[in-house]
């Protein structure tokens, strides 16, 4: 199993959120955040003003999947939110050792 974290823009949750429902997904949490990439929140460099870091409002979209279902995800989380212009975000994905569903106590694959 993998956690995947999509960091996107605001915007486009409702286009995400049905894209990862028609290929299957069984849950998502869904996190109001702030952040900065590379431009450190600026849409343009500013010459003298590159120290200065502004937070942006994001959206963080957490789900838990099958390794199976990795690569689907991210090409679908990809096509849902790009624009080509910077600040479109970026997908984080790191192992989950186990899961418990709390109301049948099933653990692992079948919990998702
Ligand atoms: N290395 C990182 N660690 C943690 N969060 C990050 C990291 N990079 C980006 N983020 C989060 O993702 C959001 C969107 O990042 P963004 O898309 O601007 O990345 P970027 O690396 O600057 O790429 P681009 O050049 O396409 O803008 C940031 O506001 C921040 O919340
Ligand atoms: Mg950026």
């Amino acid at each position: 199993m993998k956690k995947i974290e999509a960091i996107i823009q605001p915007q486009k949750l409702d286009i995400l959120r049905d894209a990862l429902v028609n290929i299957g997904i069984k849950g998502m949490t869904v996190t109001e955040v702030m952040g900065f990439g590379r431009q450190k929140g600026h849409v343009e460099t500013y010459r003298g003003a590159d120290h200065v870091i502004i937070f942006l409002e994001k959206i963080k979209v957490e789900m838990i999947v099958a390794d199976s279902m990795v690569e689907g995800v991210v090409s679908t989380i990809r096509t849902a939110v790009i624009t080509g212009n910077v600040g479109d975000g970026k997908i984080f994905i790191s192992p989950v050792d186990d899961i418990v569903r709390i109301r049948t106590g099933e653990r692992g694959d079948v919990a998702i």
